[in-house]
């Protein structure tokens, strides 16, 4: 969060440390994307997406089990009609609204984001960004510099780092103070699903050339510009070897577009259906959790990774912490 506030931060301690429950619900609002990028799962099988009122009653159940933010992270968001009603609906359950989005539809849809709080933005790349999104970066920029000014908060834009943009990491990021918006980075994941040739094209490879790269996000980051990531986490990802206790499931409800609650968006493990009501699918698979959470190798998420490191008290990334 970039103001801090002591309710929503009392709120979430009470419901994530005292009660040990999820304050975070992130939602497949949809299951289409208007993108296709090879290194992403999540738009490649699309399948049913809950109706307005099924995401009504999941609120409202959300609300009764503890949750305080509620995020629209995938699949697309910005391509469901009724986002407008969803975001206004999580804002009167007192809810904190985020959402990112590949920016393709931000122009046309801004209006529709008056009761979004955090507006968060891929941004993969500067001359790379076509290669790797299939669409000018100049359309995407002439979004972010036509809305960054209409948003409650600055505007976020995140950056997947992989062999394809290591040569535009510190331009971004010069990028990013130029307009005065924020950023934050997060390696890429190789997604088992996805074939070889993939991870064998945007894989990080060059471990030499990819820990400069994190090195000079360091440096700048400590220069004062605009990069939301701890130092904790960049040192992290800077060797690729995970340095924290996973506590997803403490943290983030993850739901899919048809309403199955799954432990992380890594693993994918379906705990059960938002139809069931959300505190018997969280008490029914407890054992389920631990289970999944002790076999876990760990990934580096900045969202999981840097929530965990909170949750373990880690004071330089609470410290550090804008974004939820
Ligand atoms: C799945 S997308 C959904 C939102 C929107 N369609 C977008 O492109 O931002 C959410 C985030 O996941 C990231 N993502 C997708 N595949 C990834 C991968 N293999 N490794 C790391 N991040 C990935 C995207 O770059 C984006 O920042």
């Amino acid at each position: 969060m970039s103001k801090f506030s002591p309710t929503i931060a009392a709120r979430a301690i009470w419901q994530m440390r005292v009660r040990k429950r999820p304050f975070v619900l992130s939602h497949a609002v949809n299951s289409r994307c208007n993108m296709s990028c090879s290194f992403c799962e999540y738009w490649k099988e699309p399948g049913d997406e809950m109706s307005l009122d099924d995401i009504f009653r999941m609120l409202d159940d959300a609300h009764s089990f503890g949750i305080g933010a509620y995020n629209a992270w995938t699949v697309e968001p910005l391509l469901r009609e009724d986002l407008p009603q969803i975001l206004a609906y999580a804002k009167s359950k007192g809810m904190i609204t985020s959402l990112i989005t590949n920016g393709k539809l931000l122009k046309e849809r801004i209006n529709d984001l008056d009761d979004l709080d955090y507006l968060s933005v891929s941004v993969d790349g500067t001359k790379s960004y076509k290669e790797i999104r299939g669409i000018d970066f100049e359309i995407i920029m002439d979004a972010i510099m036509a809305v960054k000014d209409k948003l409650k908060n600055p505007l976020l834009m995140n950056c997947v780092i992989s062999s394809k943009n290591l040569d535009d990491v510190e331009d971004l990021i010069q990028l990013a103070r130029d307009i005065d918006v924020k950023i934050s980075f997060e390696p890429l994941y190789e997604f088992r699903g996805i074939k070889e040739d993939v991870w064998g094209n945007m894989g990080i490879r060059d471990m030499e050339k990819y820990q400069c790269t994190i090195d000079r996000i360091i440096e700048m980051k400590k220069d004062g510009y605009p990069i939301i990531n701890s130092l904790t986490y960049l040192k992290m990802i800077k060797e690729l070897k995970k340095g924290y206790n996973c506590h997803v499931n403490n943290l983030i409800l993850d739901v899919t577009a048809d309403g199955s609650i799954e432990n992380c968006r890594v693993h994918r493990e379906s705990l059960g259906n938002v139809k069931d009501g959300i505190v018997n699918v969280w008490k029914a698979s407890k054992d389920q959790q631990k289970e999944l959470t002790e076999k876990c190798e760990g990934c580096f998420f900045f969202g999981y990774v840097e929530n965990s490191l909170m949750y373990d008290l880690n004071l330089e990334v609470i410290q550090h912490y804008e974004w939820m």
